[in-house]
């Protein structure tokens, strides 16, 4: 592995931590106190904000938005322009008028964990979890978690199928079995869960 690649006109804090082989593109901005792990590319204008969490083999696609304090574990896929809010009930003042400062309130992370995909230009609402290789579709908007393998689209986004590791819809088999068009690996769905096959 070689070692971190920052483009000259990233900005990236000194105080961020980027594994090697990770690739910071033009433009892009990496707060203080992130912590990104090997082998990540963070396209073109995108942003992680100060402390975001960060595994190993990410992309985060350009004019990606990561607010913190999001988790990313690894292999996680984050689509051009989609937003990781933080903030439930934004305001940008109090009651009396007043400009709220990062201490006033408190953020709340996306966690996107290990494998999944969210599509192009789709938003997850503060808190939410994209659970292990599921897939959400282009433009959704996430309110609610997401189960692991799950596909969902729409806004508020809706689960439409189940998807593998490979990240193709599985096929319905009947009996609960699922098989994934790309690998023929059969999931087992029981009480709205799927479960993928040992490995
Ligand atoms: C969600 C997705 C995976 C579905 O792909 P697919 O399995 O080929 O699904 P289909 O095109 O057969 O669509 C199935 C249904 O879902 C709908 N649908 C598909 N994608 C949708 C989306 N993003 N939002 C809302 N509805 C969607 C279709 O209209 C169709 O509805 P219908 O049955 O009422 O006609 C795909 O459309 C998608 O959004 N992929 C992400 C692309 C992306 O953002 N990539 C990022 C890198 S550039």
């Amino acid at each position: 592995m070689t070692q971190a690649r920052v483009e000259p006109s990233a900005d990236v804090d000194p105080r961020a931590v980027l594994g090697e082989g990770t690739t910071v593109w033009h433009l892009a901005q990496v707060r203080e106190d992130a912590v990104l792990g090997r082998g990540c590319i963070v396209g073109r204008g995108a942003y992680v904000g100060p402390g975001v969490r960060i595994g190993d083999n990410v992309k985060l696609q350009n004019h990606a938005l990561v607010y913190e304090p999001a988790v990313l574990e690894d292999g996680v896929f984050i689509g051009p322009a989609v937003v990781l809010t933080n903030d439930l009930y934004p305001r940008s003042v109090d009651v009396d008028g007043r400009l709220k400062r990062t201490d006033d309130w408190e953020a709340l992370g996306v966690t996107v964990r290990e494998g999944a995909s969210i599509g192009a230009r789709a938003v997850v609402v503060a808190g939410r979890t994209i659970g292990r290789w599921a897939l959400v579709g282009a433009g959704a908007s996430v309110t609610k978690d997401v189960p692991d393998h799950a596909l969902v689209v729409g806004s508020p986004a809706r689960r439409i199928g189940w998807v593998g590791r490979a990240g193709e819809p599985l096929a319905d088999e009947g009996g609960g079995k699922w098989r994934c068009p790309r690998t023929g690996e059969v999931y087992t769905e029981r009480d709205g869960r799927l479960t993928p096959p040992p490995r």
